[in-house]
């Protein structure tokens, strides 16, 4: 990507994939897939009390579950991605979008299911996912279920070599190419993801480049990580895609002593 933005003189102008134009982006990627979907929808049909949906984006997991009947605090960094959320599901009565962070937040209620789609725990380093396994602790009610994605070995595999390739994105008017690239960072620990629309090559202007760093974790690592935390040893389940994409779905619930949990919940 670098030799072609260079090619044409171009000027990179970097973008986080989930603000502004990118946030439009995201979801004209990754919007229309249902994958994750049944799964979460199982899991809040046993679920007791609300659902916190976690980097909830634009709502991909969180509308079929609001719509499923059920009440969903749905948290995310970016406003601009809650915005569109909230745009789908006007004043819904069932649904709390909070703009915050994973690793740092707090929030009044406790909730019967936590959950995190998109392998979105891999936007954090080992520090900040310390920090959100804290957080759901926190906000987990005595019998509540954290459950998240990771990307499966097969998956995983492709996370390992830099490549770049060009992709057909559905736009406004029709599907738009975009040049994607994949480069990979601190030996094979991090991901950098980019994506540049072609028609933006323009000779000397300025282009956006949509990015997000990502690290390449498998579930063994994240489910060594919970146990650590105090959580119980996660049930690790296949997500069913319909691109055949590798998806692992753990669950798990807090191991430690309720008073724990209280003690945490009271500070
Ligand atoms: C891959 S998207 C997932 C969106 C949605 N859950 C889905 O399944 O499509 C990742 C989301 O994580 C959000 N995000 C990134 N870092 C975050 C953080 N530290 N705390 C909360 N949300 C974060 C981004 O804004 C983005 O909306």
């Amino acid at each position: 990507m670098a030799a072609r933005l260079r090619t044409v003189g171009a000027v990179p102008k970097e973008q986080d994939l989930y603000s502004g134009a990118g946030a439009d982006f995201y979801d004209r990627l990754v919007g229309p897939d249902r994958a994750e979907i049944r799964e979460m929808l199982a899991l809040a049909r046993e679920a007791e009390g609300p659902i916190l949906d976690v980097a909830a984006g634009s709502g991909r997991l969180t509308v079929p579950l609001v719509r499923s009947g059920k009440r969903v605090t749905a948290i995310d960094l970016s406003d601009d991605m809650l915005s569109r959320l909230r745009r789908t599901l006007p004043d819904h009565t069932m649904l709390e979008c909070v703009v915050g962070d994973m690793r740092d937040f707090s929030l009044p209620q406790r909730f019967g299911l936590v959950i995190i789609g998109a392998t979105s725990i891999t936007l954090l380093d080992s520090v900040g996912r310390s920090l959100l396994y804290a957080n759901v602790r926190r906000h987990l009610a005595a019998q509540g279920v954290f459950a998240f994605t990771v990307a499966g070995a097969a998956s995983a595999e492709s996370f390992s070599v830099s490549r770049d390739c060009e992709i057909e994105v559905p736009g406004p008017d029709g599907t738009e190419r975009y040049l994607f690239s994949q480069q990979v960072e601190e030996d094979g620990a991090a991901r950098v993801v980019n994506w540049v629309r072609v028609a933006d090559l323009a000779e000397g202007g300025e282009v956006t480049v949509l990015t997000s760093r990502l690290r390449v974790l498998d579930h063994e690592i994240l489910s060594r990580e919970l146990v650590d935390a105090g959580f119980a040893v996660p049930a690790a389940s296949a997500v069913r895609t319909l691109g055949g994409e590798d998806i692992i779905l753990l669950t798990t619930t807090w191991a430690g002593h309720s008073e724990a949990m209280d003690a945490d919940a009271s500070r």
